[in-house]
Order: C-alpha cells, then structure tokens, then sequence
C-alpha cells in the first residue's frame, strides 16, 4: 500500500511493468476521446488539463493541486530548471517530483518555447532530453523547432523538416522515457500534414500540437480548427494528442471534438495575474463584475467587490484558483458529453460565446460540400448565420477529406433523442454521419424509377397514425415508396422509428415543414430514388385514408378511392414487417439486399405488447435478430450472427485502412482474434487490443461486428470500440464488447 499523504489523498500507484506509456481508450464520441494513459507515476486520465507550474513562482503549490483539485499531472519546464543552478542541483540529486513536491504524473516542456519568446536557447538537442531523464520526468519533450503563423512557407518547412530531423537523437536520448514529439507547420496545411507524418513514423508517447500558442492570442481559431482538421487524422490514433499552450475553457468543447487529449496552460495563473477571470463564456475582467460568472467553492464567501480591495498576492491567489476550478468544472462537463455522445452539441454552443470561435465552427460544420450532404434538409429559405458562412465560404474543397474522416468517425444512433438546438441541429456530425450511412445502404424495394409518397407534419411514431394506411397503400400501389419528412431530413417509412431521424426532441412545428419539391426531388435521389411523382401528405387530424384518396387521385396515381378487404390486412402487415427487417439489416448490418431477403424469408414474429415486433425467428426456427425500442436498431443474436456470417464470402487481410464506406453489402465488419484469446471470447469475454490480428476496413466503433478465430469460424460477436485503423494499434483497452456467449448458445 502507498503511504497516505499529510492531507489523505493518497500517492499514485505505479503503472504495470508492461503498461508504461500505453494509452487506452474508456469512451468516445467520433474523434473525441476518453482515455488512460498509463505511467509510472499513476494514470493520467484523459481529456486532462496539465497546469502549467513554473518552478520559480508557484501560484498554487503542486501538492496543494494533487490533494485539493485531484490534478493527475502537471507540466513544468525543464529548461528553466536546468538553467537555475538551485534547482538544477535539486532535480539531480532527488529527481523532479521531488522538487516541485508532486506525486502525480510530470510532463516537461524543452525549451522551445523560451526560444520563440526570448530568441535561441543555449541548450542542445540531446543533452535538455538527456537532462529530462536524468531528473525522473514522466513526460519528456523533445527540443522542436517552433513555426509561427507569421513565416513563410518556406522557413516553416525548414522547422518542420529540423524538427523531424532531430527525432532520432532525441529518442535515444530519452532512453525509453516517454517523449512529446511535437507537430509543427504554422498554419499549412500540407505542413501539418508533412510533420504528423514524419513524427508519427518515431516512437513517441504523445503528439502536442505545437507552435498555436500565437494563433490562439489573436483568436485565430478558425485557423486552430483547421491545424485540428489538417493535423490530427494523420496521427498515430494510439498516442494522446497534447494542446501545448492551450487552457482556455471556452475552446475545450471544440478542440476535444477535434480529438484533443490533453491541455496545458499557464492561463489560470498568466490571467489572475491581470484580474482577468476564465470562463467557458468567454474572458472576464474583475473590474467589470457585480457578480461571479461561475459560482466555484473557492469564491463563495466572497462578493467580486471584496476581491477587487484585496491585496495583490491574495487577490492573484484567489483568482487563480477561480481559474484552475472553472476549466476544471469545464473539462468535466465536457468528458461527460463524450460519454454521452453530445460533444458536438456543447461545441455547438460554446462557439456561440465568441464571434472567431463561431466562425470557427461554421467554417467547419457548413462548408460547401458539407451541405452538399445534406441538401435534402437545408432549407432554402433560412437566411441565418450558417447559410451565409456558406456562401462566404472561400477554400473550396481542400477540407472535404478531412472533414469527412470526422464525420465517418461518428457513431450514427444516440441512446436518446436529438436535442434540438436550432439550425446546427442538422449538420451534427453524427446526424450526417446516419444520413450517409442511409443514403449508401439503403434501396428502394422493386425499382429506382418509382412514384413518392412524403407524410409531413407530425413528430412520429408513425406506425400508430399510418400503418393501416400505409398497408392499404401498398395493397393498390405496391411499387410506391413511402418516406416520411423529419427535421434531420427524409426517413423512409419502413425506418420510421430509426434514431436519430425519429426521435428529434424539439417543436412540433419542425416537423410541419413547407416542402419544396425540387429539393425533395434532390434529397430523394440521394436514396437512389429517380421520383416519377411526388406527393406530399400532410398528416393532420382528419381521416388519413380519404385525404391520401384524393391526393392520390389528384395526381393520377389512383383512379378510385381506396378499399381494402380486412381480410388482407394480416397478409400485408407481414409484408410491411418483413421490409422493416430487411431494410434495417441492409442499413445496420450491411447485408446485401439479396441476403436480407433470404434470411427473412419464411421469418415468423414474436409480438410485443405494443405491437412491435419484438424478436425474428427464421425459417430453421432460430431467434436471428431483435429489432431495439430504444433507437429503432436491430440487435443480433447468437444464432442470427451465425446465420449472417453464412452468407460472408471472404475473410478480411491484415491491417486494412479503415474504411467505413468499403465492403458495401458484405454484412457486419469482421474481426480476427488471435488463439490466446479465443476460449475467453467464446465464454462471452471483450476483446482486447493486443489479441487482434486482422480486421475488415469498415469495422467502425459503435457498430456490431463478427468475431473469428484465425482459423476463420465464429467465435462470437458485439460492437466494436474502435475502427479499422484503431485495432491494431492500440496495445490496451477493449477492441469488441462481446455480446455473445457462444459457450452457452452454441451448445
Ligand atoms: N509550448 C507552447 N508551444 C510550444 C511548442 O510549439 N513547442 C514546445 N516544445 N513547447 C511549446
């Protein structure tokens, strides 16, 4: 047992031997991540914000940071240690948690950033990594060369290019010792994209993003969001990516949904210092306040005019301590939004608090090829700030792919409904994410040249108001496709229930949208729909049945009124049951259409109490599948996975690049687990990173998955954590949560 400390929190364990420097991932949302990274003074849990201590003026002492705010780790400069003789000496002599008396994880910065503020550094290459080590850092940082926003493409290129260059020393210096390989690149893109590369190719523990400290003082965060887009896909997934500089709450949400890991600042310090006040609002001046933005312990028997008459070293205290609880409490919301798959949406609203960081956002979330996406829900007639960022849009598509991989990254269903949140609602990333993986998946049944019937004008559920319509429907015009008008854009109706599209949690006036047929047409043609006709029901109070005759009629689809015998009723609900099930195999679980049908065929049902089909039992009397209530997704059985994988023609090769629009039609992505792994898997236990030797390129986390021996039989299935890119790299944490326990259903 470790010792308690004087104030009773204890002191970190020490990672295991093996784990050292090894990042895992507990949670995502698309790009955004939580993790633990393992180190052998404790796991720094991750997104962290590593206050920046400067061993000369400690504002708040690092033992106080550990005890009283739980501060996992901390970052200091080895520079400034090395060139004071004190406490140079001290750092040899008894190691550098011991001089800054801290015991939690220690990064250290090299000393590039005294040469940006102060010209050149005296110190070399090797020896400040060298010195790194020899005073017991957790986290070195190798000596880069920093690129400013205001260099010339050429001189950024060259600190890039040295930068990389250096690599190798620095990490024979380091000796094993985890070590920071920056990025730099100012503010080119294909410089980002040339250092993520060159510096990924070396082993470093963790990657900072390097040389924005100049761009974020001028709150150029488009320009931030664009290092983000440019920079972190072109990284080893594996390794946590570090903000260097960077502790302002208000960018937290965004930069987090970018994939940023870790922050660190000296801003709860450098703004106390000033009387400025951090919030994830925006910056405060004390002088301004009546009273506190946030109300944080620290500040609670104190009025903001007490404050401003205290004397400077307890004022500065105070504030600072405001400032360290503030981005805390930020970064706590923000970790709960990843675990709840909402960090777009607290992005979404923090980039409301600055007019550059709402620039930033739009810029990211509406440029031209994103609302190419999504025509088919953009209203031409919204005049606000996202359609206008549209048009001022002026880099083109150079982003597409980047922007692109965010969005492929989403998982498309949430547990719960779709918070409304205006406009930016409809280019959530994960709500653009479900509408691709619609469009691309999902087929009309008999041909793409068909007539369309669009129900308008009421949130759902659907099937209550228009199922006995929609089968008389398809008794006179089987060859209509029916597709209903939500707020995320167009749902087919066999989908009806499908999440994010049915559950929107908004007005109802959202969903009673004037329809405008040309872009209907456009919207539909994303469904692979070439519409004869189209006809827009606006589902009212009044019988449905005769309103659609007569529209019907009207358009010369029908020539009478519609009657349909009772008797043919449970014959066509079968019809419309089996079309569910179908198409949702064909969109969840990428099952060619052909086998879809052929799993359904002959396919009885178990009714739950609310109608609904509740489990599917095919023709060999196996329960194959269960369509969810939650989401409206379709959850495999044991059995229905061994069904589905029958139908698999060919095995994955190793390490395919993921990607998640590849394998169209070939069903759920497979996994391969190597042998030690396999009895455990078969009694229903996860799947390790580390027991992975293969995996198809569209394994996507969030998404059901097959798991196979390296013989190629089925061991079991459950959703994937990670994609295919994120499998094989990763040496810890769960790869698969396993559904299945084939040692019991395969008996
Ligand atoms: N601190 C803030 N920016 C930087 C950077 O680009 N490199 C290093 N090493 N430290 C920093």
């Amino acid at each position: 047992m470790a010792a308690w400390s004087d104030s009773g929190r204890e002191n970190p364990q020490p990672c295991r031997d093996g784990d050292n420097g090894k990042f895992e991932l507990i949670a995502r949302d698309g790009r955004a991540r939580i993790g633990k990274l393992h180190t052998s003074h404790g796991v720094l849990e991750t997104p962290a914000l590593l206050p920046v201590i400067n061993p000369n003026i400690r504002t708040i002492e690092p033992r106080e940071m550990w005890d009283r705010y739980g501060i996992q780790g901390l970052i200091t400069n080895s520079y400034i240690i090395w060139k004071h003789d004190d406490l140079k000496r001290h750092a040899m002599e008894k190691g550098v948690h011991d001089l800054i008396d801290y015991p939690g994880v220690v990064m250290t910065d090299s000393g590039t950033f005294q040469s940006y503020v102060y010209g050149d550094v005296e110190v070399g290459v090797e020896e400040i990594v060298e010195f790194q080590r020899s005073i017991g850092v957790d986290i070195a940082t190798m000596l880069d060369v920093f690129s400013r926003p205001d260099m010339t493409e050429r001189e950024v290129k060259e600190a890039v290019e040295t930068t990389i260059e250096r690599c190798e020393t620095s990490l024979k210096a380091a000796q094993g010792v985890m070590l920071n390989g920056p990025i730099q690149g100012g503010i080119y893109r294909d410089l980002r994209k040339q250092s993520a590369q060159g510096m990924g190719q070396f082993d470093f523990a963790v990657h900072p993003i390097g040389g924005i400290v100049p761009i974020m003082e001028q709150h150029r965060y488009k320009d931030l969001a664009k290092i983000m887009l440019s920079t972190i896909g072109d990284l080893p997934p594996e390794r946590p990516r570090h903000m260097f500089g960077c502790g302002h709450p208000m960018l937290f949400a965004m930069l987090i949904a970018l994939g940023a890991d870790l922050f660190d600042s000296a801003a709860y310090a450098l703004f106390a210092r000033d009387d400025r006040l951090l919030s994830p609002q925006g910056t405060y001046r004390l002088s301004d306040l009546h009273a506190w933005p946030e109300l944080v312990p620290c500040i609670v028997h104190h009025t903001p005019e007490e404050v401003r008459k205290m004397g400077d070293d307890e004022r500065t205290n105070l504030l600072a301590r405001y400032n360290l609880e503030v981005t805390l409490a930020e970064l706590s919301r923000c970790k709960q939004a990843v675990h709840e798959g909402t960090i777009w949406q607290l992005a979404e609203q923090r980039s409301h608090q600055h007019p550059a960081l709402r620039e930033a956002f739009l810029w990211l979330t509406t440029r031209p090829f994103s609302s190419r996406i999504s025509t088919d829900v953009i209203d031409d007639l919204i005049l606000d700030d996202r359609s206008a960022a549209r048009d001022h849009h002026p880099y083109g598509g150079i982003w597409e792919d980047d922007w692109s991989n965010i969005i492929n990254m989403q998982t498309p269903r949430r547990k719960k409904g779709e918070r409304w949140g205006g406009e930016d609602t409809r280019s959530r990333p994960h709500v653009l994410a479900a509408r691709r993986q619609l469009h691309r998946r999902w087929k009309p049944m008999t041909s793409n040249r068909c007539d369309v019937l669009i129900l308008n004008g009421k949130p759902g559920p659907w099937r209550q108001r228009c199922d006995l319509l929609v089968l008389r429907l398809k008794h006179v015009l089987p060859d209509l496709e029916i597709f209903v008008q939500t707020p995320l854009g167009l749902l087919p109706y066999s989908l009806e229930d499908l999440n994010p599209f049915a559950q929107v949690d908004g007005p109802t006036w959202l969903w009673k949208r004037r329809l405008n047929t040309l872009l209907l047409r456009q919207g539909l043609q994303r469904f692979n729909v070439d519409a004869d006709r189209i006809v827009i029901l606006d589902v009212g109070q009044e019988s449905l049945i005769q309103k659609a005759s007569s529209l019907l009629i009207k358009h010369g689809l029908l020539k009478d009124e519609i009657i349909v015998d009772d008797e043919v009723l449970p014959v066509l609900r079968d019809h419309l049951r089996r079309r569910q099930i179908i198409d949702k195999m064909a969109v969840l679980l990428n099952l060619d259409y052909e086998h879809a049908t052929s799993l359904v065929d002959s396919c009885t049902y178990i009714i739950g109490g609310t109608g609904r089909v509740k489990n599917v039992i095919d023709k060999k009397g196996r329960h194959i599948v269960s369509p969810r209530l939650t989401d409206g997704g379709l959850s495999m059985t044991d059995l229905g996975s061994k069904a589905i994988f029958e139908l698999r023609a060919k095995l994955p090769a190793e390490g395919e690049e993921f990607n998640p629009n590849s394998g169209r039609g070939e069903g759920p992505p497979v996994l391969v687990v190597n042998q030690d792994a396999v009895e455990f898997i078969l009694r229903g236990r996860n799947v390790f990173h580390g027991f992975v030797s293969a995996c198809d390129s569209w394994l996507k986390a969030g998404e059901a998955c097959l798991i196979l021996d390296e013989d190629g039989a089925l061991i079991g299935h459950g959703i994937a954590q990670c994609d295919a890119n994120e499998a094989l790299r990763f040496k810890k944490g769960i790869a698969v949560r396993t559904r299945s326990d084939f040692s019991k259903s395969m008996k």
